[in-house]
């Protein structure tokens, strides 16, 4: 990363952080803001469990076994957002339900995620799948996704007031 996309990059973090605290501070915006979460976190689950099974299928055993522990975090994280949502009194989507939502519109809302496409410029959408992608496009995506994603909740864990 260069000079100038790394000042860009703190800034857009930043103010990702901001808007997002600022979400999460709003009543009216929080039950919303932390079900995004919920299924960011618990969505990426069958994402990964699809990944280990590929790995153990490969050979690779270490990586299988990381990929396991990584899926096994992003459930839990998941159900930290799915007890905020259940303390605000919301309904909290099953894993099931999840699936068939994403099932439902998994080309169009993935194709149409603006972050996604521009993250992804370049590939297409059959390569990114748990059974095509690259391992390397995977560790490196992964690897720079979850970075920045640990920097934004810091910086939401330091900006926002003790959550009732
Ligand atoms: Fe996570």
């Amino acid at each position: 990363m260069d000079f100038i996309t790394s000042i860009l990059n703190t800034i857009g973090s930043g103010a990702t952080a901001y808007i997002l605290a600022s979400r999460l501070r709003d009543p009216q915006t929080r039950p919303n803001t932390l079900a995004g979460f919920q299924m960011a976190e618990s969505g990426a689950v069958p994402f990964l469990t699809k990944l280990a099974a590929r790995a153990t299928a490969e050979g690779d055993t270490w990586l299988a076994e990381k990929l396991t522990i990584h899926a096994a975090d992003e459930q839990r994280h998941g159900q930290i957002f799915a007890h905020g949502l259940k303390q605000l009194g919301k309904e909290v989507k099953t894993a099931a339900e999840m699936k068939q939502q994403s099932e439902n519109k998994s080309n169009q809302a993935k194709n149409s995620s603006p972050f996604f496409s521009k993250f992804y410029r370049g590939y297409e959408p059959e390569a990114l799948k748990a059974e095509n992608i690259d391992w390397l496009v995977f560790m490196a995506s992964t690897y720079i996704l979850e970075f920045d994603a640990s920097k934004d909740f810091a910086r939401m864990a330091t900006a926002l007031p003790m959550m009732s």
